[in-house]
Parts: C-alpha cells; structure tokens; sequence
C-alpha cells in the first residue's frame, strides 16, 4: 500500500517552475531513494511534500488524500517530519534542546521519547549538555533526525544525510535508517551518493525536474547506463 502519493507534480518558486511534472510512490513500511545530480529539484520536492511549496499543478495523497499545500505544522501532525538538508539543528542551544525542540508539538508526556532517541543514538547521550554547534557533521545529523523522531514520525523525509561525512559515518547513518525502518518508519531518501542504494527498497531519479528512472533499488544499483548517466560512475 502506498503511504504517500506525489501525482504529476508541478512546482517552483515564482514564475520558476523546478519541477515539470513529477510522480512517485512511496511504499509504506519502505526505503524509498530519490536520487539525482545537483539541482535536479530533490529539495524541491521535498519542500513541496512537506508543504513549504505549494505545488501549482498535481497532488500530494497521504493514505489516500490529498494533503497538497498543508501547512509544515500540520504535516508533522499527520506523522510527517523533514530533515533539510542545512540549517537542521539550533546550533546554539544543548543537544538536549535541540530534542525538545522536536517535541513542541506534543501536548502529551515526550520525556520517555527523549530518553529511547539518546538510546538510539548512543553517541549523543555523551554530549546532552553541549551546544549542538559544537557537534561534528556526522553528530549533527544524528541530532536533526533524532529532533524529527521526537513526534514519532509515520514518514520521514531526509535530504542528503549523508553529504559531508566520512564513508565509515555514512555507513554509520544509513545503518541508523535502515534501524529505524525496522521500528515502522518509512524513509523517503533523498542522495546524491548511490550507496543509498544500498539501503534502500525502491529507487527513482529525477533530473530537470522530471522522473529519469525508477525500479528496485537492486535493479538501479546493477544498471551500467544509469550509473553512467546518472550517477557519477
Ligand atoms: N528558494 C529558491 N528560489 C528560487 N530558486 C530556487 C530556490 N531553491 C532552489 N531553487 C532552484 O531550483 C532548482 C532545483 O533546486 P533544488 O534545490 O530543488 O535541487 P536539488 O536536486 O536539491 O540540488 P542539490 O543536490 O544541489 O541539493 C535549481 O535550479 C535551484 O537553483
Ligand atoms: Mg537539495
């Protein structure tokens, strides 16, 4: 069953349309890799998922119905986080606000949450009390995605996790996605590194706005003309 829906999508800012036209499914309970060069418009279909943009043409379905153009706050009400690519933590406040942060929209009890996101993220327990600007990248992004777990979180959007980091922390970061798939939550993806394929179900690429490819990620991973083509092999 399909949890979210993107239908012909049409988006930009402006007069500028970045997106011609763009369709996925996402799968419930799965990875799903969104893969392509920069500027191919993943952010921006990020953006236009989570209601930053509003798509002037198609239709965003969460089981089932259209939630195009709902406002960011009510989507993490529905059990939609995002995790941008910059700007995704308050470097000037502990680690540990930065997860209170994450639970500003929960009017019930969040502390046992905190504590199972330090567990699941042991590295950051050691550094609760220290302002998140001190953290290294691969740190910060454990603690962005931990922010977004703090409303458990049905889908969860993640742009480019893994950009900048060491290859043994972008194991390390996708071994934690693939962690968290297990608990029930579904990935939308988004790279520029095909080991995402890795971790992934399902894959699409998209460039200029548009859907390239798509088809398990398995298949994508072996194809020489898509490697070639689209990513960077
Ligand atoms: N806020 C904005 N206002 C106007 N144009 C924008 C804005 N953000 C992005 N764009 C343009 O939209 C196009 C797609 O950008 P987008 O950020 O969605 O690409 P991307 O696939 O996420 O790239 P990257 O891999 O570099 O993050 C680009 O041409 C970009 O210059
Ligand atoms: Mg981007």
């Amino acid at each position: 069953m399909s949890i979210l829906q993107l239908e012909n999508i049409v988006s930009g800012y402006g007069s500028m349309e970045v997106l011609h036209g763009v369709s996925l499914n996402i799968e419930d309970g799965k990875i799903i890799a969104l893969l392509g060069p920069n500027g191919a418009g993943k952010t921006t279909l990020l953006r236009t998922i989570f209601g930053v943009v509003k798509p002037t043409q198609g239709q965003v379905l969460f089981k089932g119905s259209d939630i195009s153009g709902t406002p960011p706050e009510k989507m993490t009400k529905k059990g939609i986080c995002y995790v941008p690519q910059e700007g995704n933590i308050f470097p000037t406040l502990t680690v540990q606000e930065n997860l209170e942060m994450g639970a500003f929209t929960r009017e019930d009890d969040w502390r046992l949450r905190m504590e199972e996101i330090f567990e699941f993220f042991p590295s950051l327990t050691d550094r609760r009390k220290s302002s998140a600007g001190e953290l290294s990248g691969g740190m910060r992004q454990m603690l962005a995605i931990g922010r977004a777990l703090m409303v458990n979180p049905e889908v969860l959007l993640l742009d480019e996790p893994s950009t900048g980091l060491a290859p043994v922390l972008v194991d390390h970061i996708f071994e934690r996605i693939a962690a968290l798939n297990k608990q029930g939550v579904t990935v939308l993806l988004v790279e520029q590194n095909a080991q995402a394929l890795s971790a992934a179900d399902k894959a699409y690429i998209i460039e200029g706005g548009e859907n390239k490819a798509e088809g398990s990620a398995e298949e994508l991973r072996n194809n020489e003309e898509i490697g070639r083509l689209y990513l960077g092999r």
